[in-house]
């Protein structure tokens, strides 16, 4: 097992938000692969539903209660993971949720619950598991963010901020914890079809209001995005494996890209000058939006004049669409 940290030294994994989608494949994925996870979950109600998966996985793992907005539930979790298993050596911080709309229909109330789950609860999660590993001298903390941390978005921006903000702090982290031997990783998977895109979708109360000036560009904007994780081929294995190997390289990379379509947006990025970026990647989306509201401020189409529908935006143009 050259270049990796054999399995049995890698020791304990917490990883948040494991009741579903990503955070959950990482948990019974990490299980199978002989790590001791402890998966946490925002609600005891899920805490079945994670066991039950595990039993047909065949694989065990321990569920603990983490509420990444409730101080006292984060204290209580990374206590009982150090009493119970003598330490930890890596922290996945998955959980978060989403919010979806254009940043003039957002309340205060629901950009504070995002930033205050996404942002301030991954670094207090993150902060209290710091002093076990520096003790150990060693650890990984993996923050699963996204491409939406590298490039924004229409209709997604606040969710898009709090991923920058992850990466903020995540390449800060690696500089500061490199010399206890603590390394900080971040995951950045394209759009990928979980509970985040049904049930957990987060759009945001005012963001479909008749009298939203952005109702039609926003509802073609998430025609776009559903079309694009629909099609996506990016599996939560995939994410899964990356903080595998974030976890057990003995060099791990400061950063993973997940899925094809992230990484060919992320080097499209690096690599074209930005007004040519701007036009290859957001052009024919913009261009999209604009008739979307050409099409709403003007009276309805004749009916007999024929199917004016334009053309969909690509969808293998990357990961547009916030994910
Ligand atoms: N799916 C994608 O396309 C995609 C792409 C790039 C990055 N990501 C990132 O990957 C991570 C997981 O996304 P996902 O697609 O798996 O989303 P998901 O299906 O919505 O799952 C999110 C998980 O976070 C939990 N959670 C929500 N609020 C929480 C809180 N206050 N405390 C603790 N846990 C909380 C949820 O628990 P409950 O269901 O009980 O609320 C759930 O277990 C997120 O950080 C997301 O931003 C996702």
């Amino acid at each position: 097992m050259s270049g990796r940290i054999q399995q049995r030294t890698a020791g304990p994994v917490l990883v948040t938000g494991a009741s579903a989608g990503l955070g959950l494949e990482t948990a019974l994925y990490l299980a199978e692969q002989g790590l001791p996870v402890h998966a946490t979950v925002r609600d005891d109600a899920t805490r079945q539903d994670v066991l039950r998966a595990a039993a047909e996985r065949n694989v065990g793992l321990r569920v603990l209660r983490l509420d990444l907005t409730d101080p006292a539930s984060i204290d209580q979790a990374v206590r009982t993971v150090v009493d119970e298993a003598g330490g930890i050596y890596a922290l996945v911080n998955n959980g978060g949720i989403g919010l979806r709309g254009c940043l003039e229909d957002l309340s205060d109330r629901e950009v504070r619950h995002l930033f205050e789950t996404n942002v301030l609860g991954t670094l207090a999660v993150t902060r209290a598991v710091l002093p076990h590993m520096r003790r150990a001298g060693r650890g990984r903390v993996v923050t699963i963010s996204s491409v939406g941390g590298r490039i924004s978005s229409f209709g997604v921006g606040a969710y898009c901020a709090t991923k920058f903000a992850q990466e903020g702090f995540g390449e800060a982290l690696a500089l500061e914890v490199a010399p206890f031997g603590i390394r900080s990783v971040l995951i950045e998977p394209g759009m990928i079809k979980t509970t985040r895109w049904t049930t957990n979708r987060g759009v945001a109360a005012g963001a479909l209001d008749p009298g939203s000036p952005y109702r039609e560009m926003f509802v073609a904007a998430e025609e776009v995005a559903d079309r694009i994780v629909d099609r996506s081929r990016t599996r939560p294995v995939d994410v899964a494996k990356a903080v595998h190997r974030a976890i057990t390289a003995e060099h791990p990379r400061m950063r993973y890209v997940v899925g094809r379509p992230a990484s060919v947006v992320i080097r499209m990025r690096r690599f074209l000058p930005e007004p040519l970026f701007e036009r290859v990647y957001f052009g024919p989306f913009l261009r999209r939006l604009r008739r979307a509201h050409a099409g709403a401020t003007k009276p309805p189409a004749d009916p007999q004049a024929g199917d004016a529908t334009p053309p969909p935006a690509d969808p293998r143009a990357g990961a547009r669409g916030g994910a």
